[in-house]
């Protein structure tokens, strides 16, 4: 089977891995990929939201399955118009990925069928946007409706943050199209973990559980990103909670958007808090794989990724079984200083060969790029995925920073900290 990969990710580079190892696969290409990608797959230098570019690809090459990595091909329709193609896909039509293309669509999605989430209000007129904020009380959060690369969410402890926020997103334009509508909503309190679920229109399959480290710094300290870590399994989902996550979140979801008339095929990532009390609640959905979540769990699926992408795209996922190793995957980001602002790119890295030699190791590629001469170059922010599998997390971990200390890149740093919430807990 010929496969082509969009994206140019960590995420893109462990999905490519994983349907590599397939015996079915016989042709894979990556759009555009990156320089570790471009050892296991043939890179098409296609940008992953050139929709006509890997549409006029796709007419001519005919793969026998796309697998569509990051969010904004997918919200922009990429799937639409590679289905009609008579093409199979793995990913969600722009109908079914507004679910994370509109914050807004997402929350009226829940209101209607009853899915556990945050209070909240949509807004485009900041008085009432205020006023609301102002009524829910204590912190709140206030949300981009559209896509803001992860940027549009911002956490206000008061009612004086919050005005300021509403103010940057509907009078300043701070996230542009993408903010003339916000989200406003309560606070939850609770520990965050990732769910991920195969649909294929009708029925859902969870898969195993992750938990991913959002801020930049150790101990959870400092910005936002798009994640600097991830680990799997999560000891806080456990099989009882993520029976009760399939029926409170994901199977509603994934009925009501066939009720619309939005069947969603695909991966549905859902952001869940779950309270103290040992409530899940939604906090958002995403319509693709995690970044780096999907690494750890491409280390531990044991079952064939081609096979089972086909299944959802055949709307066969009853018949799938999904095997996972008993071993801990972990994931260390390597970002390029200055990460989630401002970054040189450029940069060399070296040593990578040896960091590879390191027990359980593999690592990840996200931006970067092969000089001329051969040396490898930084050209992104999140730049690297070091992962290691161990017997259990602490043995993962260990193995881990091994190989990233090997790696010689005085520009790069990470966290050092990842899984720190599971070996706290055991
Ligand atoms: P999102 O892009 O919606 O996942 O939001 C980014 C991050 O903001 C989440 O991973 C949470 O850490 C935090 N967040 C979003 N919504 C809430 C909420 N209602 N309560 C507490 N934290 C939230
Ligand atoms: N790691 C979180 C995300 O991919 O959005």
């Amino acid at each position: 089977m010929k496969v082509l990969v969009v994206g140019g990710g960590a995420r893109e580079h462990a999905l490519c891995w994983a349907l590599a190892a397939s015996p079915d696969c016989s042709t894979l290409w990556c759009a555009p990929g990156n320089a570790g990608i471009a050892e296991i797959a043939e890179l098409q230098p296609i940008a992953a939201e050139d929709v006509e570019g890997l549409v006029a690809f796709c007419q001519e090459h005919r793969p026998d399955l796309v697998v569509i990595g990051p969010e904004a091909p997918l919200v922009a329709g990429l799937a639409n118009r590679l289905t009609d193609l008579g093409l199979r896909v793995f990913g969600p039509s722009a109908e079914a990925a507004i679910l994370e293309g509109s914050k807004g669509f997402m929350k009226d999605l829940c209101a209607k069928y009853n899915i556990p989430t945050a209070r909240y209000g949509r807004f485009k007129d900041p008085v009432e946007a205020i006023a609301f904020a102002r009524q829910l009380g204590g912190p709140v959060v206030v949300k981009a409706d559209g896509l803001a690369a992860g940027k549009g969410v911002i956490i206000c402890l008061n009612a004086e943050e919050a005005e300021a926020a509403i103010d940057a997103t509907l009078r300043k334009g701070r996230f542009g199209t993408a903010g003339e509508e916000v989200v406003v909503e309560e606070f939850l309190e609770g520990e965050e973990v990732s769910f991920f679920a195969l649909c294929d229109g009708r029925s859902a399959l969870p898969m195993a559980s992750a938990q991913d480290h959002k801020r930049v710094f150790d101990g959870d300290h400092g910005p936002n990103t798009g994640g600097m870590g991830a680990y799997s399994p999560a000891p806080i989902m456990t099989e009882d909670l993520g029976r009760r996550v399939m029926r409170e979140i994901i199977e509603p979801t994934v009925a009501g958007m066939a009720a619309e008339g939005r069947p969603f095929r695909g991966v549905l990532f859902a952001g869940l808090m779950i309270e103290p009390d040992g409530t899940p609640k939604l906090l958002e959905h995403n319509v693709r794989f995690g970044d780096p979540e999907c690494q750890v769990l491409m280390l531990r699926l044991e079952t064939d990724l081609l096979k089972v992408l086909l299944a959802a795209c055949e709307e066969r996922l009853s018949d799938i079984t999904l095997k996972w190793s008993p071993d801990a995957a972990i994931a260390v980001v390597m970002a390029a200083e200055g990460y989630p602002g401002a970054y040189e790119s450029g940069t060399e890295i070296q040593k990578l060969e040896a960091a590879a030699t390191v027990e359980g190791a593999t690592l990840f590629h996200a931006g970067t790029r092969r000089a001329a001469d051969g040396r490898l170059l930084a050209v992104g922010g999140r730049v690297l995925s070091v992962c290691a599998t161990g017997s259990d997390l602490a043995q993962a971990q260990a193995r881990a920073y091994e190989a990233v200390d090997r790696i010689d890149w005085p520009e790069g740093f990470c966290r050092r900290d990842i899984g720190w919430r599971a070996l706290g807990r055991t």
